[in-house]
């Protein structure tokens, strides 16, 4: 199993360290334009190997994407994070060309390969990848609601007083502050709802937090984070690596599904070997409802920028 992370930034680079470590793939290859970063991180996390107990190989390559032809698995982190501020949306004049470009040279050398997108703002990068490469819908997946998810439990066990391992919830509706709908009516603590432990006014200042999750780092580190979505990644990789059928909620090419279509906007789909081998049609409340709907407005909005 061959896997490539293009960009060898904080994301890209935790994202290979995470994969290493837990050891499922033969290869990793970090890519990335400015000389040398992506041969230094990958020198350095190889020296990791000894001492974590790893066997998978990590290549730096300085943009030449020879190195990874024949990968399974390709990852797009490349592009400006946000700053203090800013929203995602933001970054989508940068972001589109070198999303687009990174897209066509990874494809040229692996037209085989499962894309996952990070780059935001994500939901429609993932839409331009479409867009742009043609590819059939299984094979193009964008990274964020595992991400929210994560982020989601975490707020809900702090709020709950219990360890994260009881809790279960995810986040579906676009990667964005506004966008977000984390499903507070279905997520529970060893199969008991929620709401049996905290009131609904924290459990709504549990769903701002989660929506803010990201920016509340970015105010903290004065850059996007980095562990959470390297390590949401690299589950992703992993599932589709190992084949593992697992349920995340992914940025996937809606044609009907929640009633809508002709967008790419967080759902949970079954990751597997094909990449998207589902997507899960939830029955969702009526409050829930609206707000996807509100959500996958705003993602349109995003994508109508998109000069494709
Ligand atoms: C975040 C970025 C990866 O939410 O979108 O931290």
């Amino acid at each position: 199993m061959k896997v490539t992370i293009v960009g060898a930034g904080a994301v890209g680079a935790s994202c290979a360290e995470y994969i290493a470590i837990k050891n499922f793939a033969a290869e990793v290859v970090l890519l990335d334009i400015k000389e040398g970063v992506a041969e230094g991180k990958a020198m350095d996390l190889m020296q990791c190997a000894s001492l974590n107990g790893f066997d998978t190989r990590i290549v730096g390559s300085t943009n030449d994407y020879s190195k990874t032809a024949g990968s399974d698995i390709v990852v797009i982190t490349s592009g400006i994070p946000r700053k203090p501020g800013m929203t995602r949306e933001e970054l989508i004049g940068i972001n589109a060309g070198i999303v687009k470009s990174v897209a066509g040279s990874l494809l040229e050398h692996s037209p085989e390969a499962i894309m996952i997108v990070v780059s935001n703002p994500m939901d429609t990068m993932t839409y331009l990848v479409h867009k742009t490469t043609g590819l059939p819908k299984n094979r193009i997946i964008g990274m964020g609601g595992a991400l929210d998810s994560a982020r989601f439990k975490y707020r809900l066990a702090e709020a709950l007083e219990a360890p994260i391992s009881d809790i279960d919830g995810m986040v579906i509706g676009g990667h964005s502050d506004t966008g977000m709908v984390p499903l507070t009516s279905q997520a529970t603590r060893n199969s008991i709802k929620v709401s049996e432990f905290i009131s609904e006014d924290r459990l709504q200042e549990v769903a701002e937090a989660t929506k803010v999750g990201g920016a509340t780092l970015t105010k903290l580190l004065g850059t996007s984070a980095w562990y959470a979505p390297g390590a949401a990644v690299s589950a992703l990789v992993q599932a589709i690596a190992c084949d593992q059928k697992k349920m995340f909620p992914c940025s996937a090419l809606l044609e009907g599904e929640y009633g809508l279509e002709d967008l790419c906007i967080g759902v949970p789909v079954i990751l597997g070997r094909n990449g998207i081998e589902r997507i899960v049609e939830l029955e969702l409340s009526q409050a829930e409802a609206d707000k996807m709907k509100e959500s996958a407005a705003g993602v349109s909005k995003t994508n109508g920028l998109l000069e494709v």
